[in-house]
């Protein structure tokens, strides 16, 4: 017995040997009966049955709560219950940890989602969010796979930054002054001169000026990394704190920036399909059952598994911001007055409403939307030749909207400062990243793709916060 090592359930649910002795550490899920255990422990989603008998010491039965910590020892058997094969007959059972049942939040029957998030730090306990990181996890590994297979560079750009990537203003400040009592300038100012790096910083927006610094001599970098945005929105798509990857490419144009990422879209949900099919089928059911609570014509048309191998196996369609424009002017909802923001000229910001309704009714697949006017932009984007627009993409997926953003980028120099010019972008400050336009300028492209929305599409869940571990969001912080 001593020797006997810990046998994962995953491994045990997938064994026929039956008649040996085997070791499970996990935690009750259920006791039933005063005779059945279901274990798990994190392994697989699903748990394993272990039977109980006299020989077990009663007291200790007692003490088996939902949620405790178990050690048992006992002989695999093939089991006679429906739904599993093999069950454990136990032969010692030892209590790690117990667990007071009547303060344990998670009992044996659903809880909501919203509920579940003030628990963020048992909520890993459940099914669902044991699904939902266990499907994170992989596309997280199946980006970096794609990446490494196309000879692409990781790299680590930092988070704490004293420029704005995006030019929008959005940061959350980094300092180590003395909130109270903080040095002033001449004319009353704070003194960042005197602060931790002699300057004013904060928290990084995006990894993508570091990155085309790099793509200039390494010529295939990605980046993978938390990104912090400051905007007050209370969306069920945005988060504070969320986690981005930047393809940065030399020598690649538009065209190919959106063959990168609808390749890579496709790869990372390829991945996904083949090797979480058991999470991937739990995520389908639980949808299902929300499903039907929704009036008949509310449901969606596809379940998940349909969708997933939907998009990854049809082209996305590409058209121009000009075209969907037109679309979105004639379309019914535009007519009736639906959206709450009306198309009118082209030149308006494309809100979610539009976004979705361009994928979701109109294409029903998901959209590539290139060259916006350069107004609505980030100033590095790459200008087109009409003065108006610039080489930018959006890739908008169902049920999300906006997944990837990205552009072809200003080699130009002097078009470049010109544009920074006029949206007040400090030249100075960024004399670094127009070195790269002085210094063996070349055309360039990549773009960003927000993991968390990557893995809201995925599991089919609905609220941004439900596939982070520790969601930070306005006024959520907790844990
Ligand atoms: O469109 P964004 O702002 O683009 C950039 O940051 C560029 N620097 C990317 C590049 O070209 N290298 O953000 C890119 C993506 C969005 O499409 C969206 O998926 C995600 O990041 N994103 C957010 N995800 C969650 N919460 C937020 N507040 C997000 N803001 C952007
Ligand atoms: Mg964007």
């Amino acid at each position: 017995m001593e020797t006997l090592k810990r046998t994962k359930v995953k491994e045990l649910l997938n064994s026929t040997a039956y008649g040996t002795d085997v070791i499970v550490k996990g935690w009750v899920r259920t006791f039933r009966n005063d005779k059945f255990i279901a274990i798990n422990d994190g392994s697989t989603i699903n748990n394993i049955q272990a039977v109980v008998d006299s020989t077990i010491d009663e007291t200790l039965l007692k003490r088996l709560t939902t949620g405790a910590a178990i050690s048992i020892t006992g002989e695999l058997i093939e089991s006679i219950g429906k739904g599993q094969k093999v069950e454990i007959q136990v032969k010692t059972l030892e209590i790690l940890g117990d667990s007071d049942a009547e303060k344990f939040p998670l009992q044996p029957k659903k809880h909501s989602l919203e509920f579940l998030r003030e628990i963020a730090h048992l909520r890993f306990r459940t099914n669902t969010f044991n699904a939902v990181f266990k499907v994170r996890h992989a596309l997280a590994f199946a980006i970096h796979q794609f990446f490494n297979e196309r000879g692409f560079v990781y790299l680590h750009t930092p988070i704490i930054t004293a420029s704005d990537a995006e030019g929008a203003g959005e940061m959350f400040r980094v300092t180590s002054l003395d909130f109270d009592n903080p040095p002033r300038t001449e004319d009353g100012k704070v003194d960042f001169k005197q602060d931790f790096f002699g300057k004013s910083t904060n928290l990084t927006v995006s990894g993508q000026l570091e990155g085309e610094l790099a793509a200039m001599a390494l010529g295939e970098i990605y980046t993978f990394g938390p990104t912090f945005r400051a905007e007050n929105s209370n969306t069920t798509r945005h988060l504070a704190e969320f986690w981005m990857i930047e393809p940065e490419v030399a020598f690649n144009d538009l065209n190919d920036n959106m063959n990168l990422a609808e390749d890579l879209l496709k790869y990372v949900i390829t991945y996904a399909l083949e090797t979480c099919e058991d999470e991937l089928e739990f995520l389908k059911n639980r949808l299902l059952e929300e499903e039907k609570q929704k009036p008949q014509d509310e449901r969606a048309e596809m379940d998940l598994l349909a969708k997933l191998h939907f998009v990854s196996s049809n082209d996305f369609i590409r058209l121009s911001y000009t075209e969907a424009i037109e679309i979105l002017k004639n379309s019914t909802p535009n007519k009736k007055k639906k959206f709450k923001y009306l198309i009118e000229n082209w030149g308006a910001d494309l809100q979610s409403e539009h976004e979705r309704y361009l994928v979701e009714k109109h294409f029903k697949k998901p959209v590539i939307l290139t060259d916006y006017p350069k107004d609505i932009k980030a100033f590095y984007m790459r200008q087109n030749e009409d003065g108006k627009t610039v080489r930018a993409m959006d890739i908008l997926f169902p049920g999300i909207g906006e997944i990837v953003g990205g552009s072809q980028r200003e080699e130009r120099l002097d078009f470049l400062e010109k544009r920074m010019q006029e949206m007040n972008i400090p030249t100075e400050d960024l004399y670094w990243y127009l070195d790269t336009r002085k210094f063996g300028t070349a055309p360039h492209a990549g773009f960003g793709l927000g993991f968390e929305r990557l893995v809201l599409f995925v599991t089919g869940m609905t609220n941004i916060r439900d596939v982070i571990p520790f969601p930070r969001a306005p006024k959520t912080a907790e844990f």
